[in-house]
């Protein structure tokens, strides 16, 4: 069986973002679980706030087409996101939307079709108590707009200042518990999906 290769960003591109934490947290329990997995930065991804004139004049930007790529490239999506007023980023709303713009000239590595029926797991962080749960309703819900595959383990990590480690990972045992269980369920969803 092909290792699923999974790709992982963060909603956010604070250089202290707990979501950047929380994405790096994963990355070695998603390899645990028997995954490869990627963890990109929006920020090396630049694209503009997305318009359709500016689509219609010049195309996808690069920045874009270059993200387009990497999702193509992966067999399923892990995101962590922050929570901006009970919702996702505007950051990671774009690099969504931009994505999910089809290329004529390159059908395969953009547009619905490099999400479509690819399975996905969300992770929320926050430094209020709920931990951006609120954020992960609706960023289900656009996964799933999306075609994607978004399983139902998930985890927000409420009182973010305070969770980490040094090395990087969850301070309470059973939320660093929780996490591996998602990376688990997402490596074996996508196992099973993808072969
Ligand atoms: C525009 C804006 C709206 C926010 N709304 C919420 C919110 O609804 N719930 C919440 O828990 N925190 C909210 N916050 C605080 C963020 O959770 C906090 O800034 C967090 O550190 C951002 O995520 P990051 O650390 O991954 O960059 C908001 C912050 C901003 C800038």
């Amino acid at each position: 069986m092909p290792t699923p290769r999974i790709l992982v960003f963060a909603g956010s591109t604070r250089k202290d973002a707990y979501s950047r934490k929380l994405a790096a947290a994963v990355v070695p329990l998603l390899e645990a679980a028997g995954g490869q997995a990627t963890l990109a930065n929006l920020a090396d991804y630049d694209m503009p706030l997305y318009n359709g004139d500016l689509e219609a004049e010049q195309g996808l930007p690069q920045g874009v087409r270059k993200l387009q790529t990497l999702i193509a490239e992966h067999d399923a999506l892990l995101i962590a996101t922050p929570e901006y007023n009970g919702s996702m980023t505007p950051l990671e709303l774009n690099a969504l939307d931009w994505c999910s713009r089809p290329d004529k000239d390159n059908p395969t590595t953009s547009g619905l079709a490099i999400f479509a029926d690819k399975p996905a797991a969300i992770l929320a962080s926050s430094p209020g108590p709920l931990g951006g749960l609120r954020a992960l309703v609706h960023l289900r819900d656009l996964l799933g707009y999306l075609s994607m595959v978004v399983i139902p383990q998930q985890l927000a990590v409420g009182k973010a200042g305070e969770a980490f480690t040094a090395d990087g990972s969850l301070a309470d045992p059973r939320q660093q518990s929780a996490l591996a269980g998602v990376a688990k369920a997402l490596v074996n969803a996508t196992a099973k999906l993808r072969t």
